[in-house]
């Protein structure tokens, strides 16, 4: 069945490789049955494999929608990633860190605690305390993963903000989490070029008052502006610091990180995690999707900057003693093969990546994989986005060499955890579906009113039972937390934000987001979000954003704007109008394409109505628009959206 490319592929099923199934973390199918009859008792088993300062006095309370997971326990994250593995084996190698033009730095797990331990005391120097917010502002340099261990070593919360957003966007976040103290950069590279990151910190901080203290590794050497008082560098505070600090002792409860993402409006949310549920989950399902074993070296494409770095390449991963690779830089760099390069050359055994890498690659052509030996990689993993079969056939033949399980997980920012995914020592899986929830997970695909759907039926995913990984709530908006995710049905039914439908088998096939959410590449983007940043352009009225399905990103963005009165559309504007929100989000947020419009199809209160809209960008029937205002409206803009192309 190898061999087969066509996308007929409901029928194909590949079944786990007898000697991976023999081998594997976890091989045995009647876990799901096991961790159904008594999920407390499931997880109550699982916590048992992290190590706690005090074991909790009960596992769960479920106060829907709020859930608080091993009440009564104490323990610290950095402790499990770091000091744990330590004690067992202080010389293996932690971190493996590639940068983009070739540099390597390694960690031993006892130089990781060093290093995390001199921040953490630097950190406490500066008057961080537990519960301050610490807001992280770096790229893919092992700072990162030292800078959010150290803040979880000290109980202080950590706020990363990917590095490739805005000082703009970097600010919103700071104020929304009221953060003193930020760690940054000189700068780093992208495709050769430096990217001036202390200059984009500096754009955002200089609106934002909070901010007292600014910590800056120095990673290229670049000339930055030095605001005395306030910028601090990273090696002057370490350089005479203690290597040995004590682990603040967390509640299960406290919180460990926030994370911003989208949503439907323009403000992103910050998702709380806290710290005992979410690692319990994130070291089993790191354990037992990647069937994480001793001589592994892991890597894990994602960015820090997302959920997927920090529950895959740190917490999870660490926390299982794992040796992480870690890359910098981007997949084409110098050439079209870097990633094959590092696989070869640091003899990765499993690797996790998204599928618009993965289309990037085919699109690319057979050969940049065919130059290297990737004998050595066991298992493939996909996350982020829908996996077509075709991509994930070619995932399986060209780089797993018709050998590797793959695991398509799907999960979100605010499931913290893996919540959809095969076991690959257990799971027969098909290509495009994530196949089964976790053990002690339980999903459902529903319509409007609760309702399970039917086999082979379109309708929205649910997850039915609380997890202990799952998001407490949207810091200082509570409101928000319970209407967006529990507002749907009942209170006790988490709604997901994506369609899916369950087959004859019971396999998942999820197909991406319902609501006005896009997946860039991966990278997840509130249309909300682009549209207020078009509309603060000087030239612009209004703006309705919508993803238009690629074959290569998944999802690319389509600007329609209304522009000004007297001001005339040109391809200068487009430029400037992207360039506008290149420079207040982020690169990844850049519209695909800016289609000047005289009107947006609006029902008659004056809403877009996105359905139309959308349907419009992506060359698909409009269906019903006798709502709208103008109904006109549909047929000009299909016009602009054909020219456009
Ligand atoms: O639409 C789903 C998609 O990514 C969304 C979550 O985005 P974010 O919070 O940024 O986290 C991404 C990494 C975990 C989901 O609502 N998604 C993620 N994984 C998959 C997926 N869609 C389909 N299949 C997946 N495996």
């Amino acid at each position: 069945m190898g061999e087969n490319t066509s996308l007929q592929t409901e029928d194909l099923k590949f079944d786990p490789p007898d000697d991976f199934v023999k081998n594997a973390n976890i091989n045995d199918p009647e876990i799901y049955r096991k961790a159904d009859d008594d999920p407390e008792g499931f997880w109550e088993e699982q916590a048992e494999e992290i190590e706690w300062f005090k074991k909790w006095d009960r596992v769960h309370e479920w106060d829907a929608p709020h859930s608080k997971w091993f009440i009564g326990g104490k323990l610290n994250a950095s402790y499990n990633c770091l000091d744990v593995n330590v004690k067992k084996n202080p010389d293996k190698l932690a971190i493996i860190w590639e940068g983009e033009n070739g540099d390597i730095r390694k960690y031993t797990y006892r130089e990781l605690l060093e290093e995390t331990a001199r921040l953490a005391n630097a950190l406490k120097e500066q008057g961080v305390k537990k519960g301050d917010i610490v807001t992280i502002y770096l790229p893919m340099i092992p700072e990162i993963i030292i800078s959010m261990l150290a803040c979880a070593r000290i109980g202080a919360p950590h706020s990363v903000v990917f590095a490739a957003f805005s000082g703009g966007s970097l600010c919103t976040r700071i104020e929304d989490a009221k953060s003193d103290l930020i760690i940054t950069c000189d700068g780093y590279y992208r495709r050769g070029k430096i990217v001036e990151q202390k200059k984009k910190a500096d754009t955002g901080l200089s609106s934002c008052e909070s901010v007292k203290k600014v910590i800056v590794v120095k990673n290229l050497g670049n000339e930055i502006d030095i605001e005395s008082g306030r910028d601090i560098w990273w090696h002057d505070i370490l350089k005479d610091t203690d290597p040995v600090c004590e682990p603040e002792v967390m509640d299960s409860e406290d919180m460990l990180f926030l994370m911003y993402t989208s949503g439907t409006t323009g403000k992103p949310k910050g998702i709380v995690h806290t710290t005992g549920g979410y690692m319990v989950g994130t070291h089993i399902t790191a354990k037992w999707i990647f069937d994480l074993k001793d001589d592994d070296i892991y890597w894990c494409t994602a960015d820090c900057g997302w959920i997927t770095g920090h529950s895959y390449i740190v917490y999870g991963p660490l926390s299982n003693g794992t040796t992480v690779l870690m890359y910098e830089g981007a997949p084409d760099y110098p050439e079209k093969d870097r990633f094959w390069d590092i696989v070869e050359r640091h003899k990765a055994t499993i690797l996790y990546t998204a599928p618009t890498a993965i289309r990037s690659f085919m699109k690319w052509g057979d050969d940049w994989p065919a130059k290297h030996d990737l004998s050595t990689l066991r298992l493939l993993g996909s996350v982020g986005e829908p996996i077509n079969p075709g991509a994930w056939i070619w995932y399986h033949e060209k780089i797993g060499n018709s050998r590797c399980p793959i695991v398509d997980t799907w999960w979100q920012t605010e499931t913290g955890m893996v919540m959809i995914s095969p076991l690959p020592g257990v799971t027969s899986t098909k290509p495009g579906s994530a196949t089964f929830a976790f053990p002690g997970v339980k999903a459902a695909v529903l319509d409007e009113k609760g309702k399970e759907m039917p086999p082979g039926k379109d309708g929205l995913l649910a997850i039915t039972r609380p997890w202990p990984s799952m998001v407490r709530t949207i810091h200082g908006d509570e409101e928000r937390f319970i209407e967006t995710y529990w507002s749907k049905w009942d209170r006790d039914t988490y709604f997901a934000g994506d369609g899916a439908k369950m087959d004859e088998d019971g396999y998942f096939l999820i197909s991406g987001r319902i609501d006005d959410v896009i997946q860039v590449s991966g990278h997840r983007i509130g249309t909300a979000e682009i549209e207020s940043t078009l509309v603060s352009h000087p030239s612009v009225a209004e703006a309705g954003v919508v993803g238009r399905s690629d074959e290569i990103k998944g999802e690319v963005i389509y600007a329609y704007v209304i522009l000004k009165t007297g001001i005339s559309g040109n391809d200068e504007l487009k430029k400037k109008l992207t360039g506008h929100v290149d420079a207040n989000i982020g690169p990844f947020a850049r519209p695909r394409r800016v289609i000047f419009a005289d009107e947006l199809p609006k029902t008659r209160s004056g809403k877009i109505m996105r359905r139309v809209l959308k349907a419009i960008a992506n060359g698909k029937d409009t269906g019903d628009v006798t709502t709208l205002q103008d109904p006109d409206v549909v047929d000009v803009l299909k016009n602009r959206t054909k020219e456009a192309e």
